[in-house]
């Protein structure tokens, strides 16, 4: 084989590489591809320049922005107690009262009784309250729990609109009285919010 030897077919210089016999065509690369990789080259100077030696943010710094934006969202959200327009208006809603009656027999039933007459957990059918009755405070309380008292943290486990079907429930409850209730545990709350 020749150095240089040229295709008889396309008149491509060959490699001069053999590999079992199999030579290797010289071939002119692709103008796009060559654009393109100049292109980044030219992209990869340009962000060495602005990330490693100019201004631009380091990694650890959008991270740390990150974290802030979504810490800061969290505590919007809790101190808020989830949405009082949405809560409000699930507790009307006989579709979402039904899923939440689901729920909570699935999920919460155990502890809080069948018919939410307090078991380990409180009864959730009276007017008294441990974390607050309004639509928002109970809603707080089933999304951060009361891990050292054994309430679980649903809002690892449940969508914030499954919580808002449960309390949308656990309001319709208001009066119900039911058997074996539980002694009131907390503060009266008589209001309709
Ligand atoms: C493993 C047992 C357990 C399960 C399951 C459980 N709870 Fe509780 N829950 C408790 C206990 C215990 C408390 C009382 C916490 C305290 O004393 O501060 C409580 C408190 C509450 C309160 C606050 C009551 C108050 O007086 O302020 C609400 C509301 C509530 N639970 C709703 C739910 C809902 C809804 C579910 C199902 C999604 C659920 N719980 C499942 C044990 C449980």
């Amino acid at each position: 084989m020749d150095m240089g030897d040229k295709n008889d077919k396309h008149d491509v210089p060959i490699s001069g590489h053999a590999y079992d016999g199999i030579e290797e065509f010289d071939n002119r690369l692709p103008r796009w591809w060559v654009y393109m990789f100049y292109l980044s080259i030219a992209f990869a100077f340009l962000y060495f320049c602005y990330y490693s030696l100019g201004s631009g943010p380091s990694p650890r710094q959008v991270f740390a922005e990150d974290r802030a934006a979504i810490d800061d969202a969290r505590a919007a959200a809790a101190a808020a107690g989830g949405d009082e327009a949405a809560l409000k208006a699930a507790a009307k809603d006989a579709h979402e009262v039904a899923e939440g009656e689901k729920i909570f027999a699935q999920r919460c039933a155990a502890c809080h009784g069948d018919h939410a007459q307090g078991n380990i957990g409180p009864n959730l059918a009276d007017d008294y309250w441990i974390h607050g009755g309004r639509l928002v405070d109970i809603d707080r309380t089933i999304t951060q729990g009361v891990p050292d008292k054994g309430m679980p943290t649903w809002g690892q486990t449940m969508k914030s609109d499954k919580i808002v079907e449960a309390v949308a429930y656990i309001r319709s409850l208001r009066g119900t009285h039911p058997a074996g209730a539980k002694a009131p545990q907390g503060e009266l709350y008589t209001g309709d919010d």
